[in-house]
């Protein structure tokens, strides 16, 4: 990440984790516009999805700004209500101060990521050992090269050959459960820790 320049034109329309420290006063972490795209543009929705955003991400950025102690951090968690986000539709929540990609995978998107040969891939993972929900896939959105916000969120963006999501940085192009298929990016969109309170409930942390 160090050998990134956040303001370098080579982002396109991505947007640099390293601009994730930003803080906005409406309760929610945005990168700035170092890659052209706007904080209104990068957080959140496609087609107009709003996810209900649980309490542990609207008190976290005061938290943060706090500089709380590395434990307090990592125990922080974010409830996320799923309830409102259709199928096909994606959802972008702030958590540890990085954007979690929700996307609500449609038939098809779910039948091409298990029809991957897993021995074809880079980073080898069967897309059923990244969801615990078919129909849900989680990911953390920061390109594992060199640490970009890929598109593919936002309803219009390019999501490169796979169907899922595409790094501008450099041209990393992820698939539908967000595993690395072409570029630079040496490893899968990561994973984070989290679970289902309910259907349509999460604990992301
Ligand atoms: S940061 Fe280089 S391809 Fe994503």
């Amino acid at each position: 990440m160090s050998s990134h320049d956040p303001h370098s034109p080579c982002c396109g329309g991505g947007s640099c984790a390293s601009d994730q420290e930003n803080q906005s006063h409406n309760g929610h972490s945005e990168p700035s516009s170092c890659c052209g795209e706007s904080r209104r543009d990068f957080l959140f929705m496609t087609a107009g999805a709003m996810a209900a955003v649980g309490a542990g991400s609207v008190v976290w950025p005061f938290v943060h700004q706090m500089n709380p102690a590395a434990d307090t951090l990592a125990m922080s968690t974010t409830e996320v209500d799923l309830s409102s986000v259709e199928v096909g539709q994606s959802v972008t929540v702030m958590w540890r101060g990085k954007p979690v990609f929700i996307r609500r995978r449609t038939v098809k998107e779910i039948q091409e990521a298990a029809d991957v040969d897993v021995s074809t891939l880079r980073d080898k993972q069967a897309d059923a050992d990244r969801v615990k929900a078919p129909e849900w896939l989680i990911v953390i959105g920061v390109c594992t090269h060199l640490g970009c916000v890929p598109l593919g969120q936002k309803t219009g963006d390019m999501r490169g050959d796979y169907d899922g999501w595409f790094c501008p940085c450099h041209g990393s192009a992820y698939d539908s459960s967000g595993r690395i298929r072409k570029g630079p990016a040496p490893k899968n969109l990561e994973v984070p820790t989290y679970s289902f309170l309910s259907d349509t409930l999460v604990r992301i942390g």
